[in-house]
């Protein structure tokens, strides 16, 4: 087991670090750039055959359960501004649970780094009744799902150990946001979009390599953070994911009570909330919804809210509000995958907290890696 951990403590921190390599494994053979042709492109073996019928589909319905959820809600605006197509979201249990609607016109996508999940099977199968074509995006070869489903895309991240998921969730994003080239690779209008994309995920492991250089930085703040009840996180757009996730991984592991808020809905609730004793965390990186996010915490700062405050690199001035705020900085990529950098200091920020207060990282009370029973 030791062996296996290499230079580290736990599965958890060993899988947060080997992200850079996860993702290049991901993205191997499957990002074409160089070439005679120039063109830009990606090549999904497993789908080459079915890309057709999904660029007509009516209606693309992602499908999951926790951090995979968390991975399709991140990757869902890239996937419509390039295919066109409508994407809904679906926690596989409350589809079940609903007998939502499915189409024969609908590409059901099922998201799962097991294989495995009783839920998310359970929603493939009713999918399968119902007529859709059903895409798996799985990281076990052979697993149920990538067995039941018409065709889909391996993540290739490596085995994942820690019940807490990490390296799958970034290795998930970039596998749909090259699903969302790939069906939006028939469109002229958007190239150079696409070929930016492409751009940024040759660069992104690059950069997943320097945001980890954060890793003391989240350390300091989990002891700031130690004996703390509850931690809000704000994000929206292609950062509400991020949000959701960065969340979902305090309160798994470190055991805190941890709510990721869409910051549009600020008003509506999680205001009431704010005081100058309880955390929150503001995820305000680059992209189109940056000004909304200055004023948000411009909002909080005004109810003296604690805010710790993520930011691009170089824009700490921007978002400042002085007092006891804290600024996170972190290098900037295309902004469909900026998910991936932004989600890495939450999960170290999740580990540390877990270390120092005493929980079992690889591990967490109740709960288990994959979720086989109903
Ligand atoms: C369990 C795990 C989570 C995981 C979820 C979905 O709850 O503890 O880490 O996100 O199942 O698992 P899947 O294998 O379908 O991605």
């Amino acid at each position: 087991e030791q062996i296996n951990k290499g230079k580290y403590e736990h599965y958890m921190q060993k899988e947060i670090h080997e992200q850079p390599e996860s993702l290049t494994t991901t993205m191997r053979g499957r990002l074409i750039r160089a070439g005679s042709c120039k063109a830009k492109t990606v090549l999904l073996g497993g789908l080459k055959d079915h890309l057709k019928t999904i660029r007509r589909s009516r209606r693309i319905v992602f499908v999951g359960c926790g951090t995979s959820y968390n991975a399709a809600l991140a990757a869902r605006s890239i996937v419509e501004e390039l295919s066109g197509i409508p994407v809904t979201m679906e926690i596989a249990s409350d589809l079940v649970d609903r007998q939502g609607p499915i189409y024969r016109e609908d590409t059901a996508v099922f998201v799962s780094q097991s294989g495995e999940t009783a839920d998310t099977l359970l929603a493939l199968e009713y999918a399968l009744e119902n007529g859709a074509l059903c895409v798996g995006i799985t990281n076990t070869v052979g697993s149920a799902i990538a067995r039941h489903t018409h065709c889909g895309v391996h993540i290739n991240a490596g085995c994942e150990i820690g019940v807490a998921s990490t390296k799958a969730y970034t290795s998930q994003i970039v596998v749909m946001a090259m699903l969302a080239l790939a069906i939006g690779a028939d469109t002229l209008s958007n190239q150079a979009r696409r070929e930016a994309i492409i751009d940024g995920l040759f660069y992104l492991p690059r950069k997943v390599k320097a945001v980890l250089k954060l890793d003391e930085e989240m350390k300091d703040l989990a002891k700031l953070l130690i004996a703390e009840q509850s931690l809000l996180v704000f994000g929206r757009g292609y950062n509400y994911a991020s949000a959701l996730e960065g969340a979902l991984k305090v309160k798994e592991v470190a055991l805190m009570h941890s709510e990721g808020i869409l910051a549009g809905e600020m008003k509506h609730g999680p205001l009431a909330l704010v005081d100058e004793n309880l955390p929150i965390v503001v995820i305000a990186t680059r992209d189109s919804c940056f000004s909304k996010q200055q004023s948000v915490i411009q909002q909080l700062h005004a109810r003296k809210g604690r805010l710790i405050v993520m930011c691009t690199e170089g824009d700490k001035a921007s978002v400042s509000v002085g007092g006891s705020s804290r600024v996170i900085e972190v290098p900037q990529v295309v902004d469909c995958l900026q998910p991936v950098i932004n989600v890495i200091p939450l999960q170290l920020l999740a580990y540390h907290l877990t270390v120092l207060r005493g929980y079992n990282v690889d591990q967490p009370r109740n709960l288990a890696k994959s979720v086989t029973t109903q």
